[in-house]
C-alpha cells in the first residue's frame, strides 16, 4: 500500500516519536508499504512520521531499488560516531521541490534493530552517511531545513507558506 506522504508544516514531522516495541508481522506489513512508498515516490529514505505516523522507524535504500543488499530498515536508531564533513545537495520528500546544500558529517555509525528486534550497527559514508542522518532527524522532529543557514530556511519558509495560502502544497 501506497501511503500519501506528509508534508512539511504538518505537526507530526516536528515531534519526537514512540519507540518500536513489537516486532511482528504488523511491523512487516508497514516496513513493505514504507518501501513501496519511498520507491514510488523515488526516494532513497523514508521516516514514519512522513506517513503520520510518530514511530521511531525509518527506511532507506540509497540504490533506489537497484539493489535489494541496500534496503536497511532502522528501528529505534541511534548515532554511535560521527566523523569527517560533506555538504550536499539535499531534498527531502516531506519538502518536495526544494534542495540546499546541508552539511553532514562524512562518515556514520549508527545502531538499531532491524525488522525482527535483532540489534546491528551499520557505517555509512557519503550519500549514506547523508540519509542515515537526514531519516534519523525525522524521528527527532528535525528537518535538513533546521541543518541550512536562517537566510536559505527562511527562504523555503516563506515560499512553502505562499505555496499554502495558493492551496499548491
Ligand atoms: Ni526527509
Amino acid at each position: 500500500m501506497i501511503y500519501p506522504i506528509v508534508k512539511y508544516g504538518q505537526e507530526v514531522l516536528e515531534r519526537p516519536t514512540n519507540p518500536v516495541c513489537e516486532f511482528n508481522s504488523n511491523l512487516e506489513k508497514l516496513v513493505a508499504d514504507m518501501f513501496e512508498t519511498m520507491y514510488a515516490a523515488n526516494g532513497v529514505g523514508l521516516a514514519a512520521p512522513q506517513i503520520g505516523l510518530p514511530l521511531r522507524l525509518s527506511v532507506i535504500d540509497v540504490s533506489v531499488g537497484e539493489d535489494s543488499d541496500a534496503k536497511l530498515v532502522l528501528a529505534n536508531p541511534v548515532i554511535v560516531t560521527l566523523e569527517g564533513e560533506q555538504a550536499q545537495e539535499e531534498g527531502c520528500l516531506s519538502l518536495p521541490d526544494f534542495r540546499a546544500k546541508t552539511p553532514r558529517p562524512e562518515r556514520v555509525t549508527v545502531r538499531a534493530q532491524d525488522i525482527h528486534g535483532q540489534e546491528f550497527t551499520k557505517t555509512g559514508e557519503g550519500l549514506l552517511a547523508r540519509a542515515l542522518c537526514h531519516e534519523i532527524d525525522h524521528l527527532d522532529g528535525r528537518l535538513f531545513i533546521h541543518h541550512v543557514g536562517r537566510l536559505k530556511r527562511e527562504s523555503i519558509k516563506r515560499k512553502v507558506r505562499q505555496m499554502m495560502k495558493a492551496g499548491e502544497w
